[in-house]
């Protein structure tokens, strides 16, 4: 039975700007929060005793989970006995949680039900795991009546995105959870974008689900197989994104929207684009924006195009009759 409603926590998507698989490896990227699509979760009381439960009830097709508090406890035990990340369990929503609990000193979990909606889609490069994880985190400290800076937010969800895809760089973390458009290196302090103009970005679904982890495993592969022939492109990809940069604090949309289509290019290059992806940067191109590649994982999901505001709808159009199962029109400032 849900009780009395605590409160609500919320987390944007986010989509890279440029940069992704090479930031993999150490390169520079820029990423942007997408704060029209939101992951949130309402926190109900529940009965004293009964522990937490997680209700994810519209999280797209392929997730519907509950966990009933004798489940999540298993959850629970199976981790506190974890040693190595093989033997992790595969679901990520107790595990956020869990992590959240430890990271603030507490034991047992409180007595509540957070309910997850999301509108961020699953599997299109959008950030959904990682939104949902961070307004999970958010939700934790909420009802624990403690509250965390970004920064750390960040590294509980690195974790579970660890856990759900293989060797993540950290950048879907780290932009979703400071909220801002960020420049982003492994390893190295984050810097934060002061954009001289806003973007505006039009964003093309393939309507194919995509998987990060099998695509980032598959860039592994070639760049095993050929270290340098990949390590060249990433360094390409690399000087790219330093580029964008400057034509981001300068305001040099044009370009910038040069420097998306190389790295499209790029990517192509990586084996990370699909026949749908490179049809729907050509007729973004075709229809005018000033640059468009593919974002995220790539491999299906979605690509973005740099468009002038007056021309947003004429891409939104080219895009649906190229294939596009839906458009989102973002400006990020
Ligand atoms: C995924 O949003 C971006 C990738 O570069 C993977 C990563 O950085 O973890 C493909």
């Amino acid at each position: 039975m849900v009780g009395e409603f605590v409160g609500r926590t919320s987390a944007p998507g986010k989509t890279i700007l440029i940069g992704e698989h090479a930031v993999v490896y150490g390169k520079p990227a820029i990423a942007v929060p997408v704060t029209q699509l939101l992951a949130q979760v309402d926190v109900f009381r529940a009965p004293a005793g009964s522990g937490m439960r997680i209700l994810s009830l519209d999280l797209g097709c392929t997730i519907d989970t509950e966990y009933s508090q004798r489940e999540y406890s298993q959850q629970l035990s199976i981790l506190s006995k974890t040693t190595h990340p093989s033997e992790m369990p595969s679901d990520p929503l107790p595990y956020v949680v869990y992590q959240t609990l430890q990271y603030l000193g507490l034991d047992h979990p409180p007595d509540v039900i957070l309910q997850i909606h999301s509108d961020v889609p699953l599997g299109r490069g959008l950030g959904s795991s990682a939104a949902v994880a961070t307004a999970l985190v958010r939700a934790t400290c909420l009802v624990s009546g403690h509250s965390l800076p970004p920064e750390e937010i960040s590294h509980i969800v690195f974790q579970t995105e660890i856990l759900q895809h293989g060797t993540p760089s950290g950048i879907d973390n780290t932009v979703i959870a400071y909220e801002q458009p960020i420049f982003y290196s492994k390893g190295r302090p984050l810097e934060r974008l002061h954009l001289h103009r806003p973007l505006h970005l039009c964003i093309g679904d393939t309507g194919i689900p995509a998987s990060t982890r099998a695509t980032v495993a598959a860039v592994r592969q070639n760049w095993e197989r050929d270290p340098a022939k990949s390590e060249g492109y990433f360094n390409e990809i690399g000087q790219i994104v330093t580029e964008a940069r400057l034509a981001l604090e300068i305001g040099q949309m044009s370009r910038l929207g040069q420097l998306l289509t190389a790295n499209h290019h790029l990517l192509q290059q990586l084996q990370v684009s699909s026949p749908e992806l490179d049809r729907l940067v050509v007729a973004a191109l075709q229809a005018g924006a000033l640059g468009a590649k593919l974002s995220g994982g790539g491999g299906g999901g979605i690509m973005l195009a740099l468009v002038n505001p007056g021309i947003m709808e004429q891409v939104q159009r080219a895009l649906k009759a190229a294939g596009a199962s839906q458009t989102w029109s973002f400006e990020i400032s």
